[in-house]
């Protein structure tokens, strides 16, 4: 429901006092309308995606859950490129096909499950290091997301985990090592 600003409402002005009211105060279809937003020169949202409810709901409660399940570890494996390097080519091997390769276009494969594959090199994840390595390991039931644990070895899961940790700000001088790697 918004209301037109009272200067343009005097041009309006209708005999009847209730049509006028009715026909100055509608609802703008989007939901709501911020009176901030529109001083700022803003104005209300454009038609854009309505943003998915139940797919953020999802999302908080598989999250709370996972936090709870995980084990609050430390990574272990030195911080440093190679440790990077390592884990963004596990990355390209076995994730990329539903979180999508950095610098490429999101994965439609990705964006068929429900809830979607989130696109990590454009969103990153709320996810801790550790909470990666479990979510990994163990998969996510009832989702497209498998259990990857009896292929990896745990210091090979925190690689993925730091690097996805690293999402979507790579530095530079790491995506190019993990191409010449991947190259190899
Ligand atoms: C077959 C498709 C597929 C592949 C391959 C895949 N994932 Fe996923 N992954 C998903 C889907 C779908 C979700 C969303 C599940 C959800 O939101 O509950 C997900 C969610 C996740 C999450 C939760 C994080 C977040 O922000 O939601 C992590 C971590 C993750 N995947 C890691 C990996 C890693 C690491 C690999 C590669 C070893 C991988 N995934 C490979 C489909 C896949």
């Amino acid at each position: 429901m918004y209301c037109l600003p009272s200067n343009r409402a005097a041009s309006t002005r209708h005999p009847n006092e209730k049509i006028r009211r009715r026909f100055l105060c509608r609802s703008n279809g989007a939901g709501y309308w911020n009176p901030r937003l529109s001083a700022a020169g803003l104005a209300r949202r454009a038609v854009g995606p309505v943003p998915d409810i139940t797919a953020r709901l999802l999302y908080s409660g598989i999250h709370a859950s996972v936090r709870r399940t995980a084990p609050k570890t430390q990574n272990p494996l030195p911080r440093t490129d190679e440790t990077l390097i390592a884990g963004g080519k596990l990355y390209l091997n076995d994730c990329v096909g539903c979180h999508g390769e950095p610098d490429k276009p999101p994965s439609d494969f990705g964006a068929t499950f429900y809830p979607p594959a989130p696109q990590f090199p454009r969103v990153g994840t709320k996810y801790s290091e550790a909470e990666v390595l479990w979510v990994a390991k163990h998969g996510i039931r009832r989702t497209g997301m498998a259990a990857q644990g009896s292929t990896y070895s745990d210091s090979q899961l925190w690689s993925l985990a730091e690097f996805i940790g690293h999402l979507p700000n790579l530095p530079p001088h790491v995506a190019e090592g993990i191409q010449q790697n991947a190259a190899k």
